[in-house]
């Protein structure tokens, strides 16, 4: 089997070193990867927002089955356009991954479909979100329509800044046309949780939760980022929980989504607030979710491309998907200064590793053979173990034999989900 991988993030290399573990696979092509995953597949200069460029490539390629992972290509419909010549595909066609490509549309049918998620009201206009935003409570939440590179939600504290916030997204287009809507939105609290699941339209299947840890700083302080690190599972996710978001949540989005005529089959990304009313959608995401891949996947026990297949062919089975028991933590290494301004080109040593321990990486490029700093987030230290606590234990002391100049890492990824384990 020869598979196609789109995208070069950390969240990529995971997916391809577990896709290698399946002895078929003899060939993985990254468009375009990353001087990481240069180590486990042929990586080729195509942009994952290249769609006809990856077309292109496939139909030059003897490839047997594509995976699509990032947002952007699966909402420009590169699954439509790889199925139409032959290629079957892991990932949602352009009509289902519009769940995470409009915050306007997936809000629109968990309101239809009583699905439980923040109270909101969408905009087209200015305007009249201004004159709406003076009558609100503080915090609201605002959120651009579209894609945002992760940047398109922004919690105001008063209605100085959600006026300011307004204008940026749909005066001054500071995310493009992702801001010619926007939404305002119920501020929720309590605990986060991501739950990624396989579904092929008919059968959902959760995979095990993890915890995000999204601001630059200890004590989820500073800026928010891409992802500075995950643990899973998530302690804040118990099995009544679960059953409660399969219930009132994961099934009932799979409906919705059939009934609008929008079948969605791949990974479905839900962004679960725990509140005191129960479990609400905060958001919804068409992949996996980076870095929750990355300690998702080294806790798959099942093999991956037999998933992802049966995904695609529609015959997904509950005992298909099985993980192991233990934990995992995974602590990003990043460019001191992310995620604002940062210096690249540092020159990456990576250690030897153990069977329990993975270096993802996202940001760094080959250059003379050796491994450079090419971006904010540059590896994804990860490791799993028996217990929450050694999982932890273990990415640090990986991420200590890490060496690249100016690397900067969180010191408390798991703190909170420790914390909570020591509360029960
Ligand atoms: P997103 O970019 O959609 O991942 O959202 C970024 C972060 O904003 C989420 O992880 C939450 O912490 C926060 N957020 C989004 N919606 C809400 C909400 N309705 N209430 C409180 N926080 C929210
Ligand atoms: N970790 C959040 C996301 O992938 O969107």
């Amino acid at each position: 089997m020869k598979i196609l991988v789109v995208g070069g993030g950390g969240r990529e290399h995971a997916v391809i070193k577990s896709l290698k573990k399946n002895a078929s696979v003899t060939k993985i092509y990254a468009l375009p990867g990353n001087g990481g995953i240069a180590d486990d597949a042929e990586c080729y200069p195509v942009k994952a927002t290249d769609v006809d460029g990856i077309v292109k490539f496939a139909s030059e390629h003897p490839v047997d089955f594509a995976v699509v992972t990032p947002d952007d290509p699966l909402v420009l419909g590169c699954v439509n356009c790889l199925e139409a010549i032959g290629i079957p595909c892991f990932g949602p066609r352009a009509e289902a991954a519009i769940i995470e490509g409009s915050k306007v549309f997936s809000k629109n049918l968990m309101k239809k479909y009583g699905i439980p998620t923040a109270a909101s009201e969408s905009f087209s206009d200015a305007e009249a979100a201004i004159a709406y935003l003076k009558t609100q409570r503080y915090p609201v939440v605002i959120k651009a329509d579209g894609l945002a590179l992760g940047k398109g939600v922004i919690i105001a504290q008063n209605a100085a800044e959600a006026e300011r916030a307004v204008r940026e997204i749909m005066c001054d287009k500071i995310f493009g046309a992702s801001g010619n809507k926007i939404l305002v939105e119920e501020f929720l609290e309590g605990p986060e949780v991501s739950v990624l699941a396989f579904t092929d339209g008919k059968t959902i299947v959760p995979m095990v939760s993890s915890m995000d840890h999204k601001r630059a700083k200890d004590g989820d302080e500073g800026l928010n980022t891409g992802g500075m690190g995950t643990v899973a599972p998530n302690p804040y996710y118990t099995e009544k929980i679960a059953r409660e978001c399969m219930d009132t949540i994961f099934r009932p989005t799979v409906s919705a989504m059939n009934a609008e005529g929008r079948t969605f089959k791949g990974c479905l990304y839900f962004g679960l607030m725990l509140t005191r009313d129960g479990a609400k959608v905060i958001e919804y995401n068409c992949r996996f979710g980076d870095p929750e891949t990355q300690v998702v996947l080294p806790l798959l026990e099942s093999d991956l491309l037999t998933i992802m297949q049966a995904v695609r062919n529609g015959t997904l089975t509950q005992d298909m998907v099985r993980f192991k028991a233990g934990a995992a933590c995974c602590v990003v290494l990043a460019s001191d200064g992310y995620p604002q301004k940062y210096e690249t080109g540092y020159e990456i040593s990576t250690p030897e590793t153990g069977k329990d321990e993975f270096i993802f990486v996202a940001g760094a490029k080959k250059e003379d053979g050796r491994l450079k700093t090419s971006g904010g987030r540059v590896l994804g230290a990860t490791a799993t173990g028996d217990t929450l606590k050694e999982a932890v234990r273990k990415a640090y002391a990986l991420a200590e034999r890490v060496g690249f100049e100016n690397a900067y890492y969180r010191k408390d990824i798991g703190g909170r989900a420790l914390a909570c384990l020591r509360e029960e």
